[in-house]
Formats: C-alpha cells, structure tokens, sequence
C-alpha cells in the first residue's frame, strides 16, 4: 500500500467558529479569569451529569487532588483503584500520604473487575476510585452496593466519560462525586480543565475553598461593582480555578458533545469492521450491562508482535499511537514505596504490554480509519 505523507495523529482536538467566536468574545469581554462563562459551563455540566453541583477547575488532577484533601485523606488511608489507570491518581493518593490499593480488572473492557473489591477493603479504606475506562462505563450497580455497604466513599474518574451513561445514568448523575478532564485528547477539551460534580452541599464549600487559595467568595464577586475586596481564609488551599478563557471554549464544545460522540462512535465501528479476524490482534470488547459508550479511546491489543516493534511500524506508516496505560503498581516510585510485586495484577499485567491506543478523534475521516486498518494487516503480514 502506499505511505501516506501527511502524518496522522493520535488524537487532534476539533475546533471551529463556534469555539474561536466564544473564546474570542470573552477576550474582548474585559473579563478572562474565572466568572460567568465558568459558571454557565458548571450549570451545563450538572444539567448534563444530573448531579447538583459542579465545580470547574484546571485539571482533573486539581479535581483528585482537592477531593482527597476534602475528605481528609491522610498517612495510614488506603484508596482502591485499579493500576490500570492515569499514573496523576496514584501521585495525588501518595501525595496525600496514603496507599493505594491496586485491583485488578477485566483484560477485555479494561475496566475495573468489581468482584475482586470487596477483598481488599478494610479498616483503612477509605475511597474507592473507579475509572470509566476509555468512555466504557465501569459496573457502577456492583460498586456503589459494596460502597453503601461498607459505608465508603465513590470517586468516579470520569476523564473519560464525557457522553458515558451506564443503564442511562450519565457518568457522575450517581449521587457522589466524579472528575472530569477537558485535556486536549479528551471528548471535548478546555485547553486544559477539569469538573467536579457532585450532591453535597458541604463537600462542595469545602472544595469550593479549597480550588480557591481558601478564599470565602470567588474574584469575580471580589472585584465586581459594590464587591468587598477584603477576605479571610480559615484553611489554606490551591489555586486550581479554571479561567473563562476556557470556559468559553468549554462551554461551545459541550454544544458539539453529541455530534463528537456519534462521530467516534462511528470510527470506533469502522475499526471493528476493518480489524475484524485479524489473527493477534484482540479488539476491545465492551461491557455486557447496558451502557452509553464515549469511545474517548480505541484500544486494542498486539498480540502477534512486539508492542515496541509494532509502534515503530505505525510510525513508519505515518500513524500516531498512544499508551492508556502503563500499569501504575508498576512504576518506580510505586514499586519502591508500597508493598506491590508484579505478578500480582494477573489480568492488567497480561494487558498491560499489548495495549496501544489507535487514532480516534471526531475530524477523522473514514479514509484515515481504513488506512490504519490497511496498513495493520500489512504490519502482520510482513512484520
Ligand atoms: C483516567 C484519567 N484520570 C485522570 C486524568 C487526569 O486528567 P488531567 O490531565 O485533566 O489532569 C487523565 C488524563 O489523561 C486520565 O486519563
């Protein structure tokens, strides 16, 4: 087949008129940082997650970050999560001072396999953080029951999930809190941004204050007519508000959720069909339980061939690839500071070299997903 010229990313954010004129309206507004654009975008998001709160912010990882603070995790805590996750989970856990408690997951879907939770909690656990992996929902039925019954607390990791419903329950619309990411590989992107949503009036002040340097009232009221610019600040915190700059930007690409999400959708099927049968190659499978699909990711697995060799191979195809993801119990830090040997995440180690992410963003076009299906099948045939 012939080579294509033009390289072909992984992912690419879409980005058109109606995002440019919003952004650009706001910089000519007179006002940039956090204000009404921020909260237009936070009642859209409780409107779309069915949760009452929401609380924008400028990464997911400020969002974990000020949750476990909220909830006063601290050294001797434990929080369950699978390794198979974004490695800014683990940091936020270990900076608390806590451990993390790896569970493993399904080697098909990715996910977290809920049946092996109940084992690992005890005394000390307090968290539960699931992901909805790659837009996949994670079984939240099971996971919220073991929650209530042992009286735990749920973080979703939504960074995946804009668009993601489990038995018609949006990511979030659970009645606890879920984080967001607006990172520019995600369904819909601020630059860089995250959401908390939640239904807690008091967690909410307490993140609230704690987004905010601890500050009582946000800036934009400070500085607003007749604002008292003085304050006081009972506990210290962070400074993780997210700007209307990309609020705007937020708030024009939620109007295209559902468009993006039928277009990846769409792609994510063309892959099926095009890869299907290909000998050493497993394609993701999705849950069994009925769900809304974000396809945030398309993730499959090289079985036929070194991963590393594999990469290479894309890249002299002019194709783009990513990794979701290292197995967090396995990195360095990890390795050295908690008690996790390997060989002990039987199905996420199984996965864990095999897995690379293809292409998937909605400007695509069906001819880019051919092409990478193509040239797939010609990497097998020739190695
Ligand atoms: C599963 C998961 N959790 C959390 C994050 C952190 O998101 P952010 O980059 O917005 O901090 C990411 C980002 O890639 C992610 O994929």
């Amino acid at each position: 087949m012939k080579i294509r010229k033009e390289f072909l990313p992984f992912s690419k954010p879409s980005i058109g008129e109606g995002e440019i004129n919003k952004v650009v309206a706001c910089l000519k507004s007179g006002w940039i940082t956090t204000g009404a654009q921020a909260k237009e975008f936070e009642d859209e998001f409780c409107k779309l997650t069915n949760a009452t709160q929401a609380i924008a912010l400028n990464s997911a990882t400020a969002g974990m970050h000020i949750t476990l603070s909220a909830l006063n995790i601290c050294l001797g805590d434990e929080i369950i999560t699978p390794s198979m996750t974004f490695a800014s989970t683990i940091n936020m856990i270990a900076l608390r001072g806590a451990t993390p408690v790896f569970v493993d997951i399904d080697y098909g879907t990715l996910n977290i396999n809920p049946d092996l939770i109940e084992e690992k909690i005890t005394k000390k656990t307090k968290a539960i953080i699931p992901v909805h992996f790659a837009g996949a929902p994670a079984d939240m039925d099971k996971i919220n029951n073991l929650a209530r019954k042992y009286n735990r607390t749920v973080i979703e990791d939504a960074a995946h999930a804009v668009g993601t419903y489990y038995k018609g329950v949006h990511a979030g619309g659970f009645g606890h809190i879920a984080i967001f990411s607006f990172h520019p590989i995600k369904n819909i992107t601020t630059g860089e941004g995250g959401m908390i949503t939640l239904n807690d009036n008091e967690m909410e002040r307490k993140l609230r204050l704690l987004r905010f340097h601890g500050i009582e009232r946000d800036a934009w009221k400070r500085y607003g007519k007749g604002g008292n610019p003085a304050y006081d600040i009972a506990e210290p915190g962070y400074k993780y508000n997210l700007p209307d700059l990309l609020a705007a930007l937020g708030l024009a690409q939620l109007e295209r959720l559902q468009e993006f999400n039928k277009r990846r959708s769409y792609l994510a099927k063309l892959y099926s069909e095009g890869l299907k049968g290909v000998s050493g190659l497993d394609l993701p499978q999705v849950p069994e339980y009925d769900h809304i699909h974000a396809w945030h990711l398309f993730i499959v697995k090289v079985l036929a061939l070194d991963r590393d060799k594999f990469m290479t191979r894309l890249a002299d195809y002019n194709i783009g690839y990513s990794l979701h993801f290292p197995p967090a119990h396995l990195l360095k830090y990890v390795q050295e500071k908690y008690p996790v040997k390997k060989g002990f995440l039987v199905e996420t180690e199984r996965a864990a070299d095999k897995i690379i992410s293809l292409p998937l963003f909605p400007n695509m076009q069906d001819d880019d997903v051919q092409y990478v299906c193509e040239a797939i099948k010609e990497i097998f045939k020739n190695g």
